[in-house]
């Protein structure tokens, strides 16, 4: 009896978290961590991306997808790189693809609310971007002959494109190059992050329901109070933990040793010198708004060496860290924001960034917090076949 009485009140001390009081929360702290939220936001629409959203063309993207045939090899898919079991990414510093390349591949989580991709944003839309692997000579290497090729000339593939399209793949090359990105982004539209502890902390908060946000651990609690002290939301802003830009953290710009990455430089160069940004033929968006960004972007000297800021949603298992891939764990990161030294900031204006100076407990609670941010997310299944 007097040993079960005793292992019970060992449990109850071991389990502090669930049933305990949440911290004290301020209006300001509340409206900070509203700002985070709601999740999901309403569903991300392309408009000049005519099949954003049709789900046929949503199928023929994830076929096109894992299609290697789309590489000059025949060897080399988005999916290779991106992996579907691995929350979209290879978990390598760098991405490997027909050599190795300067930076890390990212996640695709949620990247259908982005407006500039890549990490110098050198495209300004999701079909832009996904042309762009498919010809670069380091990463699938094809051409644009190659894919409309393969588009009439497969079965299948005409069939499901006739299906997204409302046309049988056509004589001109470029256009066929262009609607296999757009059908590319339809899919990649659909890769949304499910709820997470955070979301329900943070919506139990907003309705003052205590006995909810206490189910929040403790420990993420004091993270999330760092996070917002810190000001980390003037980059990692909004439901998506990112104000979409680009921003300097004092990670070394070198590619290679004495090569330089330019980042965010050398990225509006690339827009601008493309012709498969919003401004050119392409855009299915005849009012044009939403080339207003593209239309105004200029390269400032503060541009170089910055990168774009990624969104935190799953970003306890989307490691390893940072455009370069240079920071292992999330305590890496945490400990970089800890003694970042204001040398290596080569941004011009007040620094965003200073150093924070935590404690080993302080670093555990951020990475607790940005814990939080992940969820279980449901094994995608294998596509239907494009045409019976
Ligand atoms: C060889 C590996 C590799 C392959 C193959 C590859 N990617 Fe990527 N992907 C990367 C890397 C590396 C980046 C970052 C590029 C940069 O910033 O310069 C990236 C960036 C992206 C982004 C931007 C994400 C963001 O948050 O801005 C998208 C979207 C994307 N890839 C989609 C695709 C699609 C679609 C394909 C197939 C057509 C593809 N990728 C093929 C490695 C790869
Ligand atoms: C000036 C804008 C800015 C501020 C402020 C900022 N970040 Fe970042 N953060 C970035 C950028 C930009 C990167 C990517 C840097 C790179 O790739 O070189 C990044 C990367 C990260 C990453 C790695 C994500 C990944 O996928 O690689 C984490 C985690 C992170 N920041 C957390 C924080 C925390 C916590 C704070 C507050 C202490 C913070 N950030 C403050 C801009 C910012």
């Amino acid at each position: 009896m007097r040993r079960a009485a005793l292992l019970a009140a060992l449990l109850v001390a071991a389990a502090p978290v669930a049933g305990q009081a949440p911290l004290d929360w301020t209006p300001d702290e509340i409206r900070a961590v509203a700002s985070h939220g709601p999740w999901p936001p309403p569903v991300a629409v392309d408009r000049s991306n005519r099949v954003s959203g049709n789900p046929a063309a949503i199928l023929l993207g994830q076929h096109l997808f894992e299609e290697p045939r789309l590489s000059a090899s025949r060897q080399v898919a988005c999916g290779d790189c991106h992996q579907a079991g691995r929350d979209w990414r290879d978990g390598r510093a760098r991405g490997f693809g027909l050599v190795e390349l300067d930076r890390r591949t990212p996640s695709l989580w949620n990247v259908g609310w982005q407006h500039w991709f890549g990490w110098d944003g050198a495209s300004d839309s999701l079909w832009m971007q996904s042309i762009r692997p498919i010809l670069d000579p380091r990463e699938m290497g094809g051409s644009t002959r190659g894919v409309a090729k393969l588009l009439r000339e497969d079965r299948q593939l005409a069939c499901g494109y006739e299906r997204a399209f409302g046309t049988a793949p056509g004589a001109d090359d470029e256009r066929l190059l262009v609607d296999a990105g757009k059908a590319l982004a339809a899919f990649q539209q659909t890769l949304v992050t499910p709820r997470t502890s955070f979301d329900d902390f943070r919506d139990a908060l907003v309705a003052g329901d205590t006995i909810a946000a206490s189910r929040y651990p403790i420990q993420a609690q004091r993270g999330l109070k760092l996070f917002i002290g810190a000001n980390c939301a003037s980059c990692h802003f909004g439901s998506l933990f990112t104000n979409g830009e680009f921003g300097d953290t004092g990670v070394p710009f070198f590619a290679r040793d004495g090569e330089v990455d330019s980042g965010r430089l050398g990225g509006i160069a690339r827009l601008r010198a493309s012709p498969f940004n919003r401004l050119g033929q392409h855009s299915d968006d005849a009012t044009d708004a939403s080339a207003t960004r593209t239309r105004h972007v200029e390269r400032q000297h503060r541009n170089f060496g910055e990168f774009r800021v990624p969104g935190l949603r799953q970003v306890g298992r989307t490691g390893p860290y940072m455009h370069d891939g240079s920071l292992a764990t999330l305590d890496d990161v945490a400990q970089h924001y800890s003694e970042v030294s204001p040398d290596r900031l080569h941004s011009d204006g007040v620094p965003l960034v200073r150093a924070l100076g935590l404690s080993g407990e302080e670093r555990v609670d951020l990475v607790s917090f940005l814990r939080s941010l992940d969820s279980d997310t449901p094994k995608l299944l294998p596509p239907a076949p494009l045409c019976p």
